[in-house]
């Protein structure tokens, strides 16, 4: 609560329909500590729902106007009403301070100040307890969606790298040791799987977020004859929450998201990491353009990528907020507790960091990054992974393959020790290794054709990247 942090300002008006101390009901005397009353604001951040809180609004009102609960004509004034919040919001003149506590309280104060008495009967059957999580889902299906357009915004970006790579080879790694060559597109690929199965996830966490809590009430529902399916119709939930104790206490959908987010993450840093590399000089995989480059302020031959290395780093803010979340339910009894305010800036931030960071890596993949063909080719072929493949080799001529390991061993150790490639061994010193060998030796180690060779269904082989870039294609472009 230090001053340092800006505030919406404090001030003395009282909560909707108050008339007395910090204008709760009558049984309140005294107004608020002003350090409690900023304590216990969430207006600086729930104003993010404000759309959804006047979407929640007007479709309770319709539905009080369809159940004879309000007077005939009386729920077109309430819509009408909030419908002015939406247009006085959008000109900037809707800025509620501290004293509105929270979202709901500020608009359905504005809508008192605006409509006098017929004001104070929208909340008629509903609490903000229930209120609170429709806003909530409401808020996070539509970002769910804009999470889903994000990703494939992404996924093609990577689609187009791995179509102008289909020939081009990189070097594969386990344990960060040059392995055995891939395709370039193989390894972006990859990428795109886990995409997939990131959208995957999210549709499904999309369905619990689609069930409303409105109708639930305070915790018990209400004996105003309410109809839930007539509000969840004109939101266009999918479904109602069948208890209403489980309506106002359930944050699964939030620790979901929070989860698949955390994938989707963990998805994105991975890829940074690997960006990050391969821009060094050490690996010079690709070369960094200067629509996502940044330099030093003293360095001046620094190019630095500063775009991966962001999203590496905010992946840990989504992580948290997971951790958050759970932490926040862990010990909740039933049914609302106001731990739950909690919530909204995870979710909020979660939100905000995966759609910045998927925007900021397709953007890197669509312009702020070439990829050296030239550098890769040289990788690929200056080193011993075809170690694998002269193994192989022999046991296609009925070697045992332990047997080949071991001999292959001891070839790369002398080649080691020599500072000589297997490419640069002449005939006579496979032969002498093993009368298998023939010519062909060597055709049959160089680096293409070692990537050819991987022919197994979802290997890098050329045959089969070229089906599953088709079958990305059509997942992607429809
Ligand atoms: N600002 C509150 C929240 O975010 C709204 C619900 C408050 N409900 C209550 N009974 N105090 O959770």
């Amino acid at each position: 609560m230090a001053a340092e942090f800006p505030q919406p300002a404090a001030s003395s008006a009282p909560p909707p329909g108050g008339s007395s101390g910090g204008g709760w009901s009558d049984r309140f005397e005294q107004g608020l500590h002003p350090a409690i009353e900023r304590f216990n604001a969430s207006i600086g951040f729930d104003i993010t729902l404000l759309q959804e809180d006047l979407d929640g609004s007007i479709a309770h009102a319709r539905m009080l106007g369809a159940c004879g609960v309000l007077e005939p004509g009386e729920a077109e004034r309430l819509e009408q009403g909030l419908e002015t919040i939406r247009s006085e919001a959008a000109a900037g003149a809707f800025r509620p301070g501290i004293e509105a506590e929270d979202v709901h309280f500020a608009v359905e104060r504005r809508l008192i100040d605006l409509l006098g008495p017929l004001g104070k009967k929208l909340h008629t059957g509903r609490s903000r307890n229930d209120q609170v999580g429709t806003d909530l889902r409401l808020w996070l299906r539509r970002r769910i969606d804009a999470i889903d357009a994000a990703l494939l915004r992404f996924e093609r970006a990577l689609l187009a790298q791995a179509e102008t790579h289909a020939d081009t080879l990189i070097p594969g790694y386990t344990h960060l040791q040059r392995a055995q060559p891939v395709c370039l597109a193989h390894h972006l690929l990859a990428y795109i799987e886990m995409g997939e199965r990131d959208r995957a996830r999210l549709a499904d966490v999309r369905r619990r977020v689609d069930i409303c809590p409105l109708g639930a009430a305070a915790l018990a529902g209400t004996p105003v004859p309410i109809d839930r399916r007539h509000t969840a119709a004109t939101l266009e939930f999918a479904s109602l929450y069948a208890n209403s104790l489980d309506a106002v206490s359930d944050r699964d959908f939030a620790v979901e998201f929070m989860a698949a987010a955390s994938l989707v993450m963990v998805h994105l840093s991975r890829l940074s990491e690997e960006v990050i590399l391969w821009a060094s000089e050490e690996f010079a995989f690709v070369a960094l353009t200067d629509r996502c480059a940044t330099g030093s302020s003293l360095m001046p031959q620094k190019k630095n990528p500063d775009v991966p290395e962001l999203v590496r780093g905010k992946s840990g803010r989504v992580f948290g907020h997971l951790m958050g979340l759970l932490t926040m339910i862990k010990g909740l009894p039933l049914a609302y507790n106001k731990d739950f305010q909690e919530d909204k800036e995870a979710v909020f931030d979660g939100v905000r960091t995966c759609l910045d960071s998927l925007e900021a890596m397709a953007i890197l993949f669509e312009e702020g990054l070439v990829f050296r063909p030239e550098r890769l080719e040289e990788a690929v072929a200056a080193d011993f992974s075809n170690a694998t493949d002269v193994a192989d080799y022999l046991v296609a001529r009925g070697v045992p393959f332990r047997e080949a390991y071991q001999l292959v061993g001891g070839l790369v150790k002398g080649c080691l020790r020599e500072g000589v490639l297997l490419r640069d061994l002449p005939l006579e010193r496979w032969q002498a290794l093993h009368p298998d060998f023939e010519a062909d030796i060597h055709a049959a180690i160089a680096p293409r054709q070692v990537v050819a060779a991987r022919r197994s269904e979802g290997g890098t082989g050329f045959e089969q990247v070229l089906g599953q870039l088709a079958l990305a294609r059509k997942r992607l472009h429809g």
